[in-house]
């Protein structure tokens, strides 16, 4: 059974990731998982000085998900390479660096700074809802997202993917401005803007007001855009959005994903991504499907 995909001219053993900010730097979970077992781990947002970030509450539960605004929170990006990367570098999978700049200027920065050995790719953050210097205010510019990509292509060798937001009205233009930046990849979605509010203070939960939507509630909204991305670009596609089960996402890969990334369903299974990966092969196998990347984008429309 051939489980390889190809993300430009990275090659992942199997399209199962874990997304960014669900999973640290894989410490806590290298005692759930054998972290060679996965396709690659997308790090916690990396940016150019540490950052404590927002004040709490940073996370709020509803039935269907969890709001978050913990405003990325990372040591930085000079702690990362020093204290964190040796360890993710004892395994045999992809590191993906998650890269949030407040300017242009930082992402270059950041882009030089990881053009290292160890680091296998890097994946533009310009869809962060919970910064008020840079994240989302560059993902709802299509003229910024071009612009930020191209720069960090022309500082780094690495494969560079693009998070977008589904904060926006048509995905289409927005990977399409990946893609013209010269992009390898783009993944969607990062969580989607919402709120809560304190019914005894009549205040919102967040300092902020808004938070980032995650889990089951957004995987339709992260589907239909993953499915409608696949169709403005001829890069690959990495999904993700509350996929919680094999099924989510083969879906996923149906809709044109030719990766996916297991997010919130990480805190409640630590061994969710895994799960998922076994669940995926044996869909295979009943399905007599031979090869992973037969299945990527085989919607029947
Ligand atoms: O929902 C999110 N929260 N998306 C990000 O990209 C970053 C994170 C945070 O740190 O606030």
């Amino acid at each position: 059974m051939n489980l390889k995909v190809n993300i430009g001219n990275l090659e992942l053993k199997n399209p199962v990731l874990v997304a960014s900010g669900t999973f640290g730097f894989g410490r806590e979970y290298s005692h759930y998982i054998d972290l060679d077992d996965l396709g690659g781990i997308m790090v916690k947002g990396l940016t150019l000085y540490p950052k404590e970030g927002n004040p709490p509450p940073r996370i709020y539960e509803t039935p269907s998900g969890i709001l978050n605004s913990v405003g990325l929170q990372n040591p930085g990006v000079d702690a990362f390479i020093k204290d964190e990367l040796p360890f993710l570098n004892r395994f045999n999978t992809k590191v993906i660096a998650n890269i949030a700049g407040e300017t242009i200027e930082e992402f270059v920065s950041l882009a030089q700074k990881l053009n290292i050995d160890g680091v296998d790719a890097l994946e533009i953050n310009v869809s962060c809802p919970n910064v008020k210097e840079g994240g989302m205010s560059f993902g709802v510019d299509p003229n910024s997202v071009y612009a930020i990509t191209k720069k960090v292509k022309q500082a780094s060798n690495k494969t560079v993917i693009v998070k977008l937001t589904p904060n926006v009205t048509d995905i289409k233009i927005y990977a399409k401005a990946a893609e013209d930046g010269g992009a390898d990849a783009i993944s969607l979605i990062n969580t989607v803007t919402g709120m809560a509010i304190d019914i005894n203070t009549r205040r919102p939960v967040f300092k902020n007001v808004f938070a980032g939507l995650s889990g089951p509630a957004i995987k339709p909204i992260a589907l239909k855009n993953v499915y409608e991305a696949k169709r403005a670009v001829s890069i690959p596609v990495i999904g993700m959005g509350g996929i919680s089960s094999a099924e989510d996402a083969l879906e996923f890969m149906i809709a044109g994903a030719t990766a996916v990334a297991v997010g919130t369903y990480n805190f409640i299974n630590p061994a969710g991504s895994i799960d998922i990966l076994e669940g995926i092969k044996k869909y295979m196998l009943r399905n007599s499907i031979f090869d992973v990347n037969q299945l990527m984008n085989s919607i029947n429309v």
